[in-house]
């Protein structure tokens, strides 16, 4: 027989179970993955090839990677967010000129405190902005064939031959702080869709290492983050 304090136990279960709110709350977790577009919105300085030339500067295409958010709720409508990533990886050229310059890996780790201005609410769309600070580590970079074949061109008053100059390229560390928005629809108490955007202030300086010379060249990156995903909360 069924025990009238089983069912009793059930049926508070179950009511705690739909009383669970379908938002975030103080001292929930939520972890968001989804796709993550960087898109530079690239400003580079023009570069002075040791006084022989002065090119464009450059220009850095866009990577999608997979995006993962971690975010703490300090309280019901603020937060705090780490965005991580798998690399993303960029080609860059060289402006005016058409050419390959290079590639360039990257993570751009930003921690985000999140105001969540409904999160009081009992509401299924909860919409959140918020700002933050990034660092963006740069490795693997590598120059490309047709860089290193136009320095050849380029550095022939000097050298006395069109030969490709093999080169190296170097670009430093970037500090700087990052806007962000976003929302998450909540489908159950659980699992929500997710969209969100950063802007994300990324300055370097670029150093492409000549056996003849090093040249410097500062580049803003200033990328927007898209991403689009789902959110899991527990
Ligand atoms: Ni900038």
């Amino acid at each position: 027989m069924i025990s009238r304090k089983l069912i009793l136990a059930a049926a508070v279960a179950a009511a705690s179970l739909s009383a669970l709110p379908v938002h975030a709350e103080q001292g929930d977790w939520i972890f968001r993955a989804g796709a993550a577009n960087v898109d530079p919105d690239t400003d580079s300085d023009e570069i002075d090839v040791a006084g022989l030339v002065t090119l464009d500067g450059v220009d850095v295409d866009d990577d999608t990677q997979l995006g993962l958010t971690v975010t703490y709720m300090l309280t019901d409508i603020f937060a705090l967010e780490l965005l991580a990533a798998t690399p993303f990886e960029h080609d860059i050229s060289v402006n005016g000129v058409g050419i390959e310059a290079g590639s360039t890996k990257h993570l751009p780790p930003t921690l985000t405190v999140l105001w969540y201005p409904f999160g009081a609410k009992d509401s299924k769309f909860q919409p959140y902005i918020g700002a933050g600070i990034n660092y963006t580590y740069f490795w693997d970079e590598e120059v490309d064939s047709e860089l290193e074949a136009a320095l050849g061109v380029i550095t022939e008053p000097v050298t006395g031959s069109t030969d490709p100059v093999p080169a190296d390229l170097d670009l430093d560390d970037s500090w700087g702080f990052s806007a962000r928005a976003g929302f998450d629809y909540w489908i159950n108490d659980k699992w929500a869709v997710n969209a969100g955007v950063w802007w994300i202030d990324i300055d370097t300086e670029a150093t492409i290492e000549t056996e003849l010379a090093d040249v410097k060249f500062d580049v803003e990156i200033d990328p927007w983050v898209y991403m689009v995903g789902v959110a899991y909360k527990f």
